[in-house]
């Protein structure tokens, strides 16, 4: 069995993260999609839509689960017995943050991997704070965003 864990704050899901979702799925036996605290971010959604979300758009992929930790995701990892941590990197503008986070995780527990996924290149301009920014604003972001979790994100904003 290939597990590994797919952690994030999925404020909200994108497009590009179920694109990440759906690849590591394949490759993986069973992948955990966790949602946890980024203690630079200000959450707009709370948990619980989170978690909602990301249901809504896993239902179809039988070897991926969603779970929540509030912590640190290397105890996480090592609560849940997987050793492999996916990623998505969409840019060059993400490795350096990704990079320190990766070697943080490996002082911290070097049995636990850090593996990255480059993005789709058709999302690699792709954000969960773009996706806000947009709909906020009022603007269209029905190709940016899982169908099943448009009206969620949108009604958020209204
Ligand atoms: O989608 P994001 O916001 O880029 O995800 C970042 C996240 C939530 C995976 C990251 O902030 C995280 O791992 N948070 C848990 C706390 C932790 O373990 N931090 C790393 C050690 S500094």
């Amino acid at each position: 069995m290939t597990k590994a864990i797919y952690p994030g704050s999925f404020d909200p899901v994108t497009k590009g993260h179920l694109d990440i979702i759906i690849r590591s799925s394949k490759i993986m036996s069973h992948l955990t999609v966790t949602v946890l605290e980024n203690p630079r971010k200000v959450a707009t959604f709370d948990v619980e839509k989170r978690i909602k979300m990301l249901k809504l758009i896993t239902g179809p992929y039988i070897n991926v689960e969603v779970d929540y930790y509030k912590g640190l995701l290397i105890d996480y990892a090592q609560q849940q017995k997987v050793n492999i941590i996916i990623k998505g990197l969409r840019a060059i503008s993400d490795f350096e943050f990704e990079f320190q986070m990766a070697l943080v995780n490996q002082k911290l527990n070097p049995a636990i991997e850090t593996l990255f996924m480059m993005t789709n290149s058709k999302y690699s301009y792709l954000s969960s704070s773009i996706v806000k920014e947009i709909a906020a604003l009022g603007g269209d972001i029905t190709s940016l965003v899982p169908p099943e979790v448009h009206n969620m994100i949108v009604s958020e904003f209204k």
